[in-house]
């Protein structure tokens, strides 16, 4: 099998320290977070499994150069993958954002990678239950659920470890084998 490949995107580096637990929870199968302003195309595809993570800022936004982080984050990754065709590959998203300051807009951007990587024909896993989390608009809930996993390292970061533990309970068996 492939080790799972975890990238991320971050500006207070959160983002970064998430991917990094879940990369010792995966343990072995998984290769070593990169975040996307220092990732090179060819590693991103030499996976067939991912694990993309972003924190959310400013409204309607993908994090970047748009959003104040000067070294670029996935607004500028991602147009380098718009030929990639990702037929076959498992993806599964994990976003970052802060219920109680933004409950209007909570997690918003995990939903642009969630509609780009579903247009490059990825298999989309790893979609999550909003019980438990306290906001009045999300983009990134779609037939009721998250489409990935949510954690708020401001409100409710006791609670992370445990999600973490299920989300990967739930995504790591269909990442076998691929
Ligand atoms: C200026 C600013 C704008 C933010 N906008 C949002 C937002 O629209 N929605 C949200 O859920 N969280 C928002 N957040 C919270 C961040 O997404 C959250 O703190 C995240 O953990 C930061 O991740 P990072 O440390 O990897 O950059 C915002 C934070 C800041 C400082």
């Amino acid at each position: 099998m492939h080790k799972i490949g975890i990238y991320f995107g971050t500006d207070t580096g959160t983002t970064r320290l998430i991917a990094k637990k879940l990369a010792k929870k995966i343990g072995d199968a998984a290769a070593r977070p990169l975040n996307v302003n220092r990732t090179v195309v060819e590693d991103f595809l030499s996976h067939d499994a991912l694990i993309l993570g972003t924190p959310t800022y400013g409204i309607n936004q993908l994090p970047g150069k748009s959003t104040n982080i000067a070294a670029g984050s996935w607004e500028e990754f991602l147009p380098e993958l718009d030929i990639i065709d990702f037929t076959g590959k498992k993806v599964a998203l994990y976003g970052l954002g802060d219920q109680e300051k933004y409950s209007d807009r909570f997690v918003d951007s995990m939903i642009h990678l969630h509609n780009f990587f579903t247009e490059q024909g990825a298999t989309m896993i790893g979609q999550w239950d909003t019980d438990g989390y306290r906001f009045t608009t999300s983009k990134a809930v779609v037939n009721g659920k998250f489409v990935g996993l949510v954690l708020d390292q401001q409100n409710q970061a006791l609670l992370s470890d445990e999600r973490m533990d299920r989300w990967l309970e739930t995504i790591l068996p269909q990442m076998e084998g691929v």
